[in-house]
C-alpha cells in the first residue's frame, strides 16, 4: 500500500507519486492529515494537535482515528464523510458542543464512538443516524440535558451507553430501545447503562423493561425521589439480581458508592434498591404537628389519579363469549390497551426454508376495557365475580372461524388436586384482534379497583410467542411525547382571590402532539383555549393563564401530552386563599415581637413526593423563594430580618404537592421599643400614611440592623418576583376586616377601605365556567342508572360495590368518555 506520510506543505511533491500509485483506488486527497501521525492508511492518530476541526481529506480506508485532547467544537455533517471503513473513534476531550444531525452517517462499520468530556448539550434523533455497527458509545462528562428518544433507536447492535456525568434530568422511557416490532414490541441490544453523576430524580416504571439483555447499570450520584413514581425499582432490581451496579472505590464508605435516595427525608440516604418496597409512598403534605393548635382543613379538590394509558389509542380488540357450568352465554366487547412492559422478552433468529424468521416471545400483561350491557350485566357478574381474585386461566381449543376474522374455542384449564384456583368450567368463544392475543393460554382477570358500573375492565396475561419476518426490523412507525420536567417545573401555586396563577406544560414530541387539560371542575379542554370569561387561557404552547381566582378554582390542573401512541401527563395543583385572615383562623403560634427584630418561622411539614413550601405575608405577597430581607430556606422556616411596621400581621404557610396541602397560620403583633413614638392619628389616612410609617421605620432597621437601606420596600420588584400572581395586591387590606380585639391590640388606626372597589369589579359569574350542565346532567343520569343496577341485584353482588364513591365517579366518567373519543378517533383514522 502506498505509504505517503507527508505533511500538507509538501503535498505538491508527494501528490503526483500519490496519484500514480492509488490514483484508480483511492480519491486524490490521500495522506496523512497534518498533523497527525499515521501508521498506515488504517491509523490516524492526532491527540493533542491543537485541531479545532477535524482535518480534512481523510482517507477512506482508515479503520482507527484519534482526535482525542483538541479543540475541536462542532461536528459538522460532512466532516466525517466517506469514512465507510472506521471502526474506532476518538473524539474524547475536545469542545465539541454540537454535533450535527446525520454527522455520523457514513460511518457503517463504526463500532467504538469516544466522546467523553465535551460540552455535547443534546443528542437529537439524528445524531446518531447510520451508526448500524455501533456497539460501544461513550457520551459522558458532557453536559447532556436532553436525548431524543429515537436516538439510539436503530443502532440494533450498541452494548454500551455511557452517559455518566450528564446533566439529565428526565428520561423517556423508550430512551434505550434499539429496535422494535409491530408497532409493539421494544427491544434494545443494550447491555450496559451508565447514568450517574446526572440530576435524575425518578426513572419511568417501563425503563428497563425492552431491555432483556442488561448486564450493568449505574445509577449512582444522581438525587432519587424516592416516592411512588420509583416503586417499580426494587422490584425490578430484584427480578434482575446484579445488574444495579454500585461503583467500587475505597474511599467511600464499605467501600461503594450506590444509588441512594434523596428524597423524602424518611429515606434520605438509604440504599435505594434495599428500601422496602412500602417505603416509596405517595401521601400528602402534614405541617409538623407541634407547630400547630389545631389542624385547619382546606378544599383540596378530589385526586384521581389519571393515567397517561387512558390517552393511548388501544392496541386492538377482543370479543368474548362466555358461559360457566351455571348460567347462559353473555357476551363482551373489549378495547385492549397498548402494553406497556414486558416480561422475560427474547428474540431469537431462525432459519426456515432459507430466509431468516425472528422469533419473539414474551409474557405481557394489558388490560381490556370492556363495555357492559346492562341486560346481561347481572349474568356477566355472575360468571366473572369469582375471578377476581385470581385469574380464569383458558387453554385454546379448536378453530372456529377462519374468516373474515378468526375465532377459538378457549376453555377452562384443569386446577390439581388442592389447587386454591376456583374453577367453574368456563367455556368462551375468542376473537380477537391483533390475532396474536389469541395464545394457546390466556389468563383473564376482573380488576374490581377500576371496574365501574358502566366499563368493566379485565387484566389479560399470557406467554406470546410471535414470528416476526424478516431479518431486520423495518423502522416502525415511532411515536412519542414528554411533558419536560426539570427542577425548574414548578408544579404547585398558591394564588390569593383575585390573583393569577401561571402554569406552564411543555410538550415535546413526534408526531406533534396534541395538548389538552383537565380542569379542577372535571371539564377537558384542548390548547390554545379560552374560557368564554377569558378567565382561563390557554396558549398552543402550553401556558395556561388564571386571572381573577376564586376558591372554585382550587384544585388539579392536568397537562396531557398526547399523539395516540403516547401520552404523558403533568399534574398541577393551585390552591386559592382568601384575602382576609382572622384571627380565628389561627392554627400556629401567635407572637409578639419588637421593631428591628428578627422573626423566625418554622414550617417544617412531611410529604411525598416532598411538598413545596409557600408563605403568603401580611402584605399578600405569596414568597416562594427568599427575597431581600425576607428569607425563605429550603426546610420551610420563613427568617425576616428587621421587621418592620409592614411586618405584622398573618403569616400563612402553605405546603402543597399534588396529593394535597396543609396550612400554618400565624400571627406577628409589633410594639415599638419605646411606645408611643410611631405617629398614629388621623383616620382614613390609608396607604399613604402607611408608606410614610414604613419609611420612617426602614430609616430605624437599618440602624438596628445594618442593612442597606434600599433594599427592602421596592414592593412591586418583590412582587413581580416571588408571587404567583402578577398582578400587586392591594396591602393591609385586611385590617378593614379586623374585629376590635386584634386592633386593639395592633395599637392600629384604621385603614382607608378604598381597596375594596378593586376587588369588587373582579367578582365573575360563575355559572359561566361551570361543565356543560347539559354534560353534567347526561352524565349523573348515567351515574344514577348504574347505581339502580346495583341496587336491584342480589345481595352477593354488594362485594362488586365498585371502589368508586358517586363523587369520585364524575371525573372517572370524564375519563372515560375520553377514552372513548379517542377510540373513535382511533377507528376513524384506521378505516
Ligand atoms: C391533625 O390531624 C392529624 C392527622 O389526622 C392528627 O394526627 C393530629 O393529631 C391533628 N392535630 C390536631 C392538633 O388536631
Ligand atoms: C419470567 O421468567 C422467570 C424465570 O424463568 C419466571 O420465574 C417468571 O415467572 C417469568 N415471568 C412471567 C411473567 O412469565
Ligand atoms: C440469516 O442470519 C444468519 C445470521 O445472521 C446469516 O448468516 C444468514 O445469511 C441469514 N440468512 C438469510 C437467508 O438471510
Ligand atoms: C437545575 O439544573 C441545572 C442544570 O440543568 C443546574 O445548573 C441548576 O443548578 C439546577 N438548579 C437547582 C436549584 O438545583
Ligand atoms: C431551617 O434551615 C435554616 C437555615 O439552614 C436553619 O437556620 C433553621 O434552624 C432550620 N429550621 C429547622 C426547623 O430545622
Amino acid at each position: 500500500m502506498s505509504r505517503c506520510v507527508c505533511g500538507a506543505p509538501y503535498l505538491w511533491i508527494c501528490l503526483p507519486v500519490a496519484l500514480l500509485l492509488v490514483a484508480a483506488v483511492l480519491p486524490a486527497s490521500g495522506g496523512c492529515p497534518k498533523p497527525c501521525a499515521c501508521s498506515g492508511p488504517a491509523e490516524v492518530r492526532c491527540a493533542f494537535k491543537h485541531l479545532t476541526a477535524v482535518p480534512e481529506h481523510l482517507q477512506a480506508a482508515v479503520e482507527r482515528m484519534n482526535l482525542g485532547y483538541n479543540s475541536i467544537t462542532v461536528l459538522r455533517e460532512n466532516d466525517l464523510s466517506g469514512l465507510e471503513n472506521l471502526e474506532q473513534l476518538m473524539l474524547h476531550s475536545n469542545a465539541i458542543h454540537s454535533i450535527e444531525d446525520r454527522a455520523f452517517q457514513d460511518l457503517k462499520l463504526l463500532q467504538v464512538l469516544k466522546m467523553s468530556h465535551n460540552k455535547v448539550k443534546e443528542i437529537r434523533k439524528e445524531t446518531f443516524k447510520g451508526l448500524a455497527s455501533l456497539l460501544r458509545l461513550h457520551l459522558d462528562h458532557n453536559n447532556i440535558e436532553f436525548i431524543n428518544p429515537e436516538a439510539f433507536y436503530g443502532l440494533t447492535n450498541l452494548q454500551l451507553v455511557n452517559l455518566d456525568g450528564n446533566h439529565l434530568q428526565q428520561l423517556h422511557p423508550d430512551t434505550f430501545i434499539t429496535m422494535r416490532h409491530s408497532q409493539v414490541f421494544k427491544l434494545s441490544s443494550i447491555r450496559n447503562i451508565h447514568l450517574s453523576d446526572n440530576l435524575l430524580t425518578t426513572l419511568p416504571a417501563d425503563m428497563f423493561s425492552g431491555c432483556s439483555q442488561l448486564e450493568n447499570v449505574f445509577l449512582h450520584g444522581n438525587p432519587w425521589t424516592c416516592d411512588c413514581r420509583m416503586k417499580w425499582f426494587p422490584v425490578w432490581a430484584q427480578r434482575n439480581t446484579g445488574v444495579l451496579k454500585c461503583k467500587q472505590d475505597r474511599r467511600y464508605p464499605r467501600g461503594q458508592l450506590c444509588p441512594v435516595c434523596q428524597s423524602p427525608s424518611h429515606s434520605h440516604n438509604q440504599q435505594i434498591d434495599l428500601l422496602p418496597s412500602d417505603a416509596f409512598t405517595c401521601v400528602k403534605p402534614w405541617i409538623e404537628p407541634h407547630l400547630k393548635q389545631k389542624n385547619i382543613s382546606l378544599d383540596e379538590g378530589d385526586f384521581t389519579p389519571v393515567s397517561p394509558k387512558d390517552f393511548i389509542a388501544p392496541l386492538g380488540s377482543i370479543e368474548l363469549n362466555l358461559a360457566d357450568q351455571f348460567h347462559s352465554d353473555v357476551s363482551l366487547s373489549c378495547t385492549v390497551q397498548r402494553p406497556s412492559a414486558f416480561e422475560n422478552l427474547t428474540q431469537t433468529l431462525e432459519e426456515e426454508e432459507g430466509h431468516n424468521v425472528t422469533m419473539l416471545s414474551t409474557a405481557i400483561t394489558t388490560y381490556l376495557v370492556c363495555n357492559t350491557d346492562y341486560e346481561h350485566i347481572q349474568q356477566l357478574w355472575q360468571i366473572l365475580a369469582a375471578y377476581s381474585d385470581s385469574p380464569m386461566r383458558l387453554e385454546r381449543g379448536l378453530m372456529l372461524a377462519r374468516s373474515p376474522e378468526m375465532m377459538y374455542s378457549y376453555s377452562q384449564i384443569k386446577t390439581k388436586e388442592g389447587d386454591e384456583e376456583i374453577h367453574t368450567n368456563i367455556e368462551a368463544e375468542v376473537k380477537a384482534t391483533p390475532a396474536w392475543l389469541m395464545q394457546g393460554e390466556v389468563s383473564f382477570q376482573l380488576d374490581r379497583t377500576t371496574t365501574t358500573y358502566s366499563t368493566m375492565h379485565i387484566k389479560y396475561q399470557s406467554v406470546v410467542n410471535l414470528r416476526v419476518e424478516g431479518t431486520s426490523p423495518k423502522r416502525d412507525r415511532y411515536s412519542w411525547t414528554m411533558i419536560s420536567r426539570d427542577n425548574q417545573t414548578k408544579t404547585e401555586h398558591t394564588v390569593l382571590v383575585g390573583g393569577v396563577a401561571q402554569l406552564n406544560c411543555h410538550v415535546q414530541g413526534e408526531p406533534k402532539p396534541l395538548m389538552e387539560w383537565i380542569l379542577p371542575d372535571g371539564s377537558k379542554v384542548r390548547a390554545p383555549f379560552s374560557s368564554d370569561d377569558r378567565r382561563i387561557i390557554i396558549t398552543a404552547e402550553g401556558k395556561l393563564t388564571l386571572r381573577g381566582a376564586d376558591a372554585s378554582d382550587t384544585g388539579l390542573y392536568r397537562c396531557i401530552a398526547t399523539n395516540y401512541l403516547d401520552a404523558d401527563i403533568l399534574v398541577f395543583r393551585v390552591t386559592v386563599l382568601s384575602l382576609d385572615v382572622e384571627e380565628a383562623d389561627v392554627n400556629g403560634v401567635q407572637v409578639s415581637k419588637l421593631l428591628g427584630e428578627n422573626l423566625e418561622f418554622d414550617c417544617s411539614s412531611s410529604g411525598s413526593p416532598e411538598a413545596s413550601i409557600h408563605w403568603i405575608l401580611p402584605d399578600n405577597s405569596v414568597l416562594v423563594e427568599s427575597y431581600a430581607y425576607r428569607k425563605l430556606y429550603k426546610n420551610g422556616t420563613l427568617l425576616i430580618q428587621g421587621l418592620t411596621a409592614r411586618d405584622r400581621g398573618f403569616y400563612r404557610c402553605l405546603a402543597a404537592n399534588h396529593l394535597g396541602v396543609d396550612l400554618l397560620v400565624s400571627q406577628v403583633t409589633l410594639n415599638e421599643e419605646k411606645p408611643n413614638v410611631m405617629i398614629l392619628d388621623s383616620e382614613g389616612s390609608g396607604m399613604n400614611m402607611e408608606d410614610k410609617v414604613g419609611r420612617s421605620l426602614t430609616e430605624r432597621t437599618v440602624t438596628l440592623n445594618e442593612i442597606p437601606s434600599s433594599s427592602p420596600f421596592d414592593s412591586k420588584s418583590q412582587e413581580s418576583k416571588t408571587v404567583t400572581s402578577d398582578r400587586p395586591y392591594p396591602r393591609l387590606r385586611l385590617q378593614d376586616r379586623y374585629r376590635g380585639g386584634s386592633r386593639v391590640r395592633l395599637g392600629q388606626r384604621r385603614i382607608g377601605t378604598g381597596n375594596r372597589r378593586i376587588w369588587s369589579s373582579r367578582v365573575f359569574d360563575q355559572a359561566s365556567r361551570k361543565v356543560d350542565p347539559h354534560k353534567f346532567a347526561e352524565l349523573m343520569k348515567k351515574a344514577q342508572g348504574g347505581s339502580k343496577i346495583n341496587s336491584g341485584a342480589e345481595k352477593e353482588r354488594e362485594t362488586y360495590k365498585t371502589q368508586m364513591a358517586l363523587s369520585n365517579s364524575f371525573l372517572v366518567m370524564v375519563k372515560m368518555v375520553l377514552v372513548k373519543t379517542i377510540l373513535l378517533q382511533s377507528q376513524g383514522k384506521n378505516l
